[in-house]
């Protein structure tokens, strides 16, 4: 895009502080934010921390307290390490920008239009409130209140996880059930780079290069380049100068290091959601000086990833009644996911694609595949993704089979074996399918 355009006119200004915003002073900017805004924000909390902290969320949107057919959610969480807190002020900027930029700047105007966009600026507040210094990497508040590293304690397909769901991950884990998110970002401190599902896998996944690939891994990569070309320094890609080399600002996020029971993972496998991870800071918690200079490095960056939630195809599933179905898999062929992505129970379904030429597949398990070839342009100047619904015969099986979710395992060699005979993919799936072949050799 262009970057957003300057404000003519003054806007209601909220009037937020550079420096670091406590639980209190965090709770009175989001309230007296919807306040001012009450039409466009909403203000929820989606559970309490471990010591009893509220997980408070901001939506903003044209309909910010309820989804919309055909307008996608998207969402942002920081400070799920709460020493990294960064995050945590860029993401109260962001609201500012947003609420004061809506109706003056032309994108924002019709990005709020077309989007519904929650912002988590801290899921783990306890962590936040326990670090007590500024410091590169402080010893305290990674974890939660319990000690347990939130970004280890989702439900992992790669491995058993054995560890207890924290009521944060849990919160996290009803709110992805209850909203139908389509991209999200979790944002965290240490480094400087854009990281990309998986960063768990197994033998299928992880290739020599010990890239751990998703096959929606050119999407993957566009939404990690999205972020790191319009940040103003992580494209360059070594600025921690700490040995860490990220060529482009970006990584794969097995390639970096495994790690078991991420938020990432979850989201792609189990929540519908193309989320990566943002490490935004080579300090984990600079001096609240520093904070005006983040904000410059990565406002442009946090508004074109938004923007990223129109690319691909979005549309319902119905009967020729015109009643929606829920629980189809409508997947693009060649692209199967490990949970098999269905239908909301309006019959809606959003699928991230890049432009280009695709097969879509809309199945009712036991009953019929509708096949539809489509060409998808690039939705995301204009604010859409392409729409097409599918329409169901409407005799039915007196009984649905409901696609099953495999706990595991997943990506067996029939797996891809499968997709590959019954499909033709993109060249670079069957790269991709030549290295597994290879590996397995
Ligand atoms: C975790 O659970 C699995 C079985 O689900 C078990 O094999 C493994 O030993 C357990 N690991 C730990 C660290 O308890
Ligand atoms: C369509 O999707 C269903 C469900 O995932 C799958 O069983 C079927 O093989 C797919 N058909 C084609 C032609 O890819
Ligand atoms: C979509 O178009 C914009 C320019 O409007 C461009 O910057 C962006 O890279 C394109 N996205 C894709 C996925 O091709
Ligand atoms: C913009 O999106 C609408 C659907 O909302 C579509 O009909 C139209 O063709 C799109 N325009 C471009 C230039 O892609
Ligand atoms: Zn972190």
């Amino acid at each position: 895009m262009g970057r957003p355009c300057l404000v003519l006119l003054l806007p209601l200004v909220v009037g937020l502080d550079f420096g670091y915003h406590h639980t209190k002073e965090m709770e009175a900017f989001l309230k007296e934010v919807h306040k001012n805004y009450p039409s466009t924000t909403h203000l929820y909390s989606i559970g309490k921390s471990v010591e009893g902290r509220d997980l408070w969320v901001l939506a903003l949107g044209r309909f910010p307290t309820q989804h919309k057919i055909g307008i996608p959610e998207f969402k942002y969480v920081a400070n799920m390490h709460g020493d990294e807190s960064v995050g945590r002020e860029l993401m109260l900027h962001l609201i500012e920008f947003l609420v004061t930029n809506d109706q003056h700047d032309p994108v924002i105007t019709r990005l709020i239009d077309n989007t519904r966009i929650h912002i988590l600026p801290s899921m783990n507040p306890d962590g936040f409130e326990a670090t007590t210094q500024f410091d590169c990497f402080p010893p305290y508040g990674r974890y939660n209140a319990n000690m347990q590293d939130l970004n280890r304690n989702f439900p992992d397909v790669f491995d058993s996880n054995n560890a207890t769901v924290q009521p944060e991950t849990q919160a996290v884990m009803d709110w992805i059930k209850n909203e139908m998110f389509v991209l999200s970002a979790n944002l965290h401190g240490g480094s400087l780079v854009a990281s990309y599902p998986f960063d768990n896998g197994n033998s299928v996944t992880i290739t020599s290069d010990d890239i751990s690939r998703t096959l929606d891994n050119d999407i993957f990569m566009h939404l990690a380049r999205t972020y790191a070309s319009n940040h103003a320094i992580m494209y360059e890609g070594t600025p921690c100068h700490n040995g860490d080399d990220f060529p482009e600002g970006i990584t794969n996020g097995h390639a970096w290091y495994r790690l078991k029971g991420g938020m990432q993972d979850y989201n792609y496998i189990w929540g519908q959601c193309f989320e990566i991870t943002l490490e935004l800071s080579c300090c984990q918690y600079p001096p609240k000086e520093e904070l005006p200079s983040f904000w410059n490095d990565n406002k442009i960056a946090l508004i074109e990833y938004i923007k990223q939630v129109h690319l691909g195809v979005k549309g319902r599933v119905l009967d020729t009644h015109g009643k929606p179905i829920p629980d189809v898999i409508v997947e693009a062929t060649g692209r199967r996911h490990v949970c098999p992505y269905k239908t909301h129970r309006n019959g809606e379904y959003y699928l991230l694609l890049l432009p280009g030429s695709y097969t879509l597949n809309a199945t009712i398990p036991g009953f019929l595949s509708l096949l539809h070839d489509v060409y998808i342009p690039n939705g995301t100047a204009n604010f859409s993704a392409l729409q097409h619904d599918f329409i169901f015969p409407s005799k039915k099986p007196a009984r649905i089979e409901p696609a099953s979710c495999p706990t595991k395992p997943l990506y067996s060699r029939d797996y891809h074996k499968s997709t590959s005979a019954t499909l033709k993919p993109p060249v670079n799936t069957l790269i991709f399918i030549y290295i597994l072949y290879e590996v397995f050799r």
